[in-house]
């Protein structure tokens, strides 16, 4: 058959992302360009992503994007074999220009074109980086928008929800919990970043839904985010100063501590032996670290892409695509629709 070129499109959210891989005969699937156009900046002073905002930068950016991943490979679009773009789930005006564009530069090129989903791309850009996934292997998906514990059988076709958040997402709480703490958005990098700086035992936050009658796999941390946000109003009732730092670190911990606990359960309890960790907030270096102190105790393997992968990027939509073209799976017709609420 001979090496086939996949092109990814991804605009669920505020990054416009086009990746290109190499989909090999023996299945691999290797790296070549990583395109993001990121309009972050323009949401900041709004504490979040405003639709409107992203689908309008998601049309400026589009086009510059795809040429620069080309650049970026030395490739030309004519020697595209399928294009694979993020259907959902995502803020509908967003993921429409990315899906429009896909349709067009596969009608142009005559490529077959897979509609697929992001939060599978989260777990497949896996690949890019650390090779095949076994099977099954246990995904804790951690981002601004979906907080989940999946059994993956096939990346490419069969993933199980074993448990999510039943509130706010893992990013979500990060984020609310900056803007108490005065720090910029998005929260989970200047968060981590202060968090160095402070105790991690200096304040004892709630891990939400880890009472015997709570559900095991299900997350919460709408009461963490509460916990933290009272203790900073008391603070500031005394007219202390907030020792930010130490907030973070705490903060950091419970969240740290509530994901890797869980997620080692439900590997030990399905008998999976690897993890793989995923999405904006696998970037997260406490995160990291207590799960790979924990799962070196379980005896697990822990795989987590390298922070560029973890965040939204076409590359994982890319990857993904490859590994559905290598299924064989039947393309998307040509007038299948994004769907924002995407299982
Ligand atoms: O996957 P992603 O880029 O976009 C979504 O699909 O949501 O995730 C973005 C989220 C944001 O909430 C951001 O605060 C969080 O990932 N994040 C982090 C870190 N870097 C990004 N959270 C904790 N620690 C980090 N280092
Ligand atoms: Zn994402």
């Amino acid at each position: 058959m001979g090496a086939r070129i996949i092109m990814g499109i991804e605009s669920s959210c505020d990054e416009t992302g086009v990746g290109l891989v190499r989909l090999h005969d023996d299945g691999t699937v290797e790296l070549l360009a990583d395109a993001v156009a990121s309009s972050v900046d323009q949401h900041a002073r709004f504490g979040g992503v405003v639709p409107e905002v992203a689908s309008r930068a998601h049309l400026e950016a589009m086009v510059p994007t795809t040429e620069r991943a080309f650049a970026d490979a030395g490739l030309r679009m004519s020697d595209v074999d399928a294009i694979a773009v993020t259907a959902g789930p995502g803020l509908a005006g967003a993921l429409l220009v990315g899906v429009a564009a896909a349709k067009a530069y596969s009608a142009a090129l005559d490529v077959p074109l897979y509609g697929v989903n992001h939060l599978a791309g989260h777990i497949a850009v896996d690949t890019l980086q650390h090779g095949p996934l076994p099977k099954p292997c246990l995904a804790l998906l951690v981002s601004g928008g979906h907080t989940q514990l999946l059994r993956v059988d096939d990346v490419a076709s069969t993933i199980v929800e074993l448990g999510s958040t039943v509130d706010d997402a893992a990013g979500e709480a990060y984020d609310k919990v900056a803007r108490v703490l005065g720090l910029p958005y998005p929260g989970g990098p200047p968060i981590d970043k202060a968090a160095k700086a402070g105790n991690p035992a200096a304040i004892a936050f709630p891990r939400g839904m880890t009472g015997p009658r709570d559900a095991k796999y299900d997350f919460s941390f709408s009461g963490l985010k509460t916990a933290v946000a009272r203790w900073v109003e008391g603070a500031e009732r005394r007219g202390e100063e907030i020792p930010v730092d130490d907030v973070a670190a705490s903060f950091q911990e419970a969240v740290a501590d509530v994901l890797t606990a869980k997620a080692i359960r439900a590997a030990k309890d399905a008998g999976i032996g690897t993890i793989v960790i995923s999405g904006g907030v696998a970037a997260n270096s406490r995160l990291s670290s207590l799960a790979q102190e924990r799962c070196d105790k379980a005896g697990i393997e822990l795989r987590v892409p390298r922070p560029r992968l973890c965040t939204d990027n076409g590359a994982m939509i890319a990857a993904l695509g490859a590994h559905v073209v290598a299924a064989g799976a039947k393309p998307s017709s040509w007038d299948f629709a994004a769907n924002p609420a995407l299982p």
